[in-house]
């Protein structure tokens, strides 16, 4: 009996351990702050292979991966089985992104491709069978979610499969069906489900979102039954329990729609979410900027990843173009660190190479990981994977080696970025630097982390170096791995000389929780009234303070320390800043740029009939909302289109606005000076849709 009642008190005790517990770690996670996450990015297919009862069968299915445009077999029971084993969780990553989900087409592309890869949808409302089912896919979140782990999809809005209009038989027709009925196919498309303006030659960006990307059957996101079906696909997986979305191309999508689709996504349930704009080597885009700071979703930082690729693996460019780069994007994105960093990814060459030296791959890690956005890591760097082009840069993970020296870079820094939120919420300073050396500081509050790297094959002296280090001595926190030095600081962060040594990383750092309240993050960065929106940073005490949106106080739904959950007051539209006082009266930093939205979004196609302009004008949209830039001439929406859907004079361009709201609006022209004229005579008026899509045409006033 009483050894009974033991156990009995005993399994209670575990019980009720392991319960709170596993909700400790449940509430850690942070949805949409990924400030402090390391993301992995796996296709799904070439990850592992936990269960081969659900490979295809036929001429999609390469058994021994031996031809990679086949399927090969990997699934998300073979990535449940890597966090178990610990591969994962070991590694130190706390996000994983997964090709896109969604039943994918069967059929074998003319030229012998499969869509393996995830993005080739079929139905977003159904599971890639080869993947898994949708309880494989509640035991993968589950299984993530108790090992702290989140889980990112792609998404892919843009289109459906390859297709071509005047043959059927080529793959599945583009086909795309509702959960298994039939909605439409690209060459019998009577209810205008796609857009048939041929292929994009990527000469505008007109071109590109209303042609077809290579062979893809691209929707036409101006038609209700489409918005509607993609709005309720993504809303889908969100109830799945879903951390995080990646979308594709969407360079290759208006912006409104976009607009209106992340709202769609924060008022649902608000997840970290974050779009594929790609950059080549060298592009700089100020509409890529402008897309991160309107469209309420982050990007992937192609211009990070293509400047540390030409330091550290083309080696055509040195530390002063990335120090150029690290202080340009500062401050062309508003929010700098929400942006998602890589070295490489499936659609460019991975970043080792056959005859480089390895340590590139472990420096340009330790860069990525101390740097400023969320980092992403490809599967299989960790395992220097080589391969230059798409899909021998897909090859399947052979080896999961937990000894490499990148997996022990990537283990030890992913604990620091848990630690020490320098990296996280910090801005970046250069404090030391040559074309081989570049030291750099990230700091935020107390918080302090710095960063030295020679890519050189010679050591250097280091002196008249300066840090916010306090006095005292540092171990180098990646513990010699790749060759670095203790520091040792005198007063006034004053530091001792010291040797770098060649192709070395060292990493020093202070942390301190920081009294004083300092925000860090808040996100989503845009919203409607109501919505909720997290504030995350330090010293923000134990008590309830309040929050302050503009000039009103939000409501606050929970309060910690570190944490702060609020309702977006009933406010005009517009944008405004957050700050917050501390119970105590003390008040934070301002953190600026927060949209108000007037409330759920629609997307509108906005189109003027004969708006003649001169060399250099174009037509723009103001009105009577936020959304519409308030009639503030610089926040116009535009410049509008008119080469492929209607064509000059006659200009259009989708634009995210209030529903079911009578809006007031008006064209202008403005030139590149910013010089303005106004459409003349009474505005516009117009009452948008409840839901769904509208178009509306007018002609200009003289
Ligand atoms: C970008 C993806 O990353 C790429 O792999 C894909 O083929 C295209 N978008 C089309 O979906
Ligand atoms: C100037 C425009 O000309 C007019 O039409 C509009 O109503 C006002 N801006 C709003 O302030
Ligand atoms: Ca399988």
């Amino acid at each position: 009996m009483k050894i009974f009642l033991k156990t009995f008190a005993l399994t209670f005790l575990y019980l009720f351990l392991s319960s709170t517990f596993v909700k400790a770690k449940s509430k850690e996670m942070d949805v949409v702050d990924y400030s402090k996450d390391i993301i992995y990015q796996i296709i799904t297919d070439r990850f592992d292979d936990g269960d081969s009862s659900n490979n295809p069968s036929g001429n999609i299915f390469s058994p021994n991966c031996t031809d990679l445009h086949k399927y090969c077999g990997g699934d998300w029971q073979g990535i449940i089985d890597k966090i178990k084993n610990g591969y994962l969780t070991d590694l130190g990553v706390t996000a994983l992104w997964i090709s896109q989900p969604v039943e994918n087409i069967y059929a074998l592309h003319p030229n012998g491709y499969t869509s393996y890869h995830g993005y080739w949808s079929r139905d977003y409302k159904r599971t890639n069978p080869f993947y898994g089912g949708f309880s494989d896919f509640d035991q993968l979140i589950k299984t993530a979610h108790a090992n702290g782990i989140k889980i990112i999809m792609d998404f892919a809005p843009n289109h459906s499969s390859p297709a071509s209009e005047t043959n059927p038989t080529y793959a599945e027709g583009g086909a795309v069906y509702d959960n298994g009925s039939f909605i439409a196919n690209y060459y019998n498309d009577p209810g205008n489900i796609f857009n048939h303006h041929g292929e994009t030659d990527f000469s505008t960006y007109e071109d590109s979102i209303y042609r077809r990307l290579f062979d893809l059957a691209d929707y036409n996101l101006n038609n209700s039954k489409m918005d509607t079906y993609l709005k309720e696909s993504i809303k889908l997986w969100l109830d799945k329990g879903i951390d995080g979305i990646r979308i594709d191309a969407v360079k290759h999508m208006p912006l409104g729609w976009q607009k209106s689709f992340t709202n769609e996504i924060y008022s649902h349930r608000p997840v970290f979410t974050f779009g594929e704009w790609f950059l080549g080597k060298g592009e700089i885009d100020p509409k890529n900027y402008y897309f991160a700071n309107e469209s309420g979703m982050s990007l992937l930082d192609f211009r990070f990843g293509k400047t540390i690729r030409s330091v550290l693996r083309d080696h055509s460019h040195d530390w002063y173009d990335f120090h150029e780069m690290i202080k340009e994007t500062a401050k062309k994105y508003n929010e700098v660190n929400d942006q998602v960093t890589f070295i490489d990814n499936h659609d460019m060459a991975r970043f080792t190479t056959e005859n480089s030296s390895k340590r590139f791959t472990d420096m340009a890690l330790a860069v990525l990981m101390t740097s400023r956005g969320v980092p992403t890591i490809y599967y299989g760097t960790e395992q220097y994977l080589t391969g230059d082009y798409d899909p021998i840069n897909r090859k399947p993970m052979r080896e999961f080696d937990k000894t490499t020296n990148s997996y022990q870079v990537i283990n030890k820094l992913s604990a620091l970025r848990k630690s020490n939120s320098a990296l996280g919420y910090g801005d970046t300073k250069e404090r030391w630097i040559n074309s081989d050396v570049y030291i750099y500081e990230r700091t935020f509050g107390n918080n302090v982390v710095v960063t030295a790297i020679n890519k050189a094959n010679h050591a250097y002296s280091i002196s008249n170096l300066y840090t916010s280090l306090p006095q005292g001595d540092y171990k180098d926190v990646l513990n010699y791995l790749l060759d670095g030095n203790n520091l040792s600081v005198k007063q006034n962060g004053v530091v001792e000389s010291f040797q770098l040594q060649p192709k070395a990383v060292a990493v020093w750092e202070f942390s301190k929780p920081t009294k004083e309240a300092l925000i860090g993050h808040v996100g989503p960065m845009k919203g409607q009234p109501g919505n909720t929106i997290y504030i995350s940073g330090e010293g923000f005490g134990k008590q309830k303070g309040s929050v302050i949106v503009g000039s009103k106080s939000a409501e606050i739904l929970n309060w910690s320390n570190t944490n702060i959950k609020i309702k977006i007051p009933e406010i005009d539209s517009g944008v405004y800043d957050i700050l917050l006082k501390t119970a105590h009266g003390s008040q934070s930093n301002v953190y600026k740029n927060f949209e108000v939205l007037t409330g759920k979004q629609v997307s509108v196609r906005f189109v003027v009939n004969n708006a003649y302009t001169n060399f250099g004008e174009n037509i723009y949209l103001t009105g009577n909302v936020g959304e519409l830039g308030n009639w503030n001439t610089e926040k116009a929406i535009g410049p509008m289109f008119n080469q492929i859907v209607y064509k000059y004079p006659t200009w259009y361009y989708e634009v995210s606005v209030p529903a079911n709201k009578g809006l007031e609006y008006k064209f202008i022209k403005k030139d590149e000076s910013g010089s303005v004229i106004w459409e003349s005579g009474t505005n516009h008026v117009y009452i948008t849709p409840k839901q769904g899509t509208d178009t509306v045409i007018v002609d200009w006033k003289q």
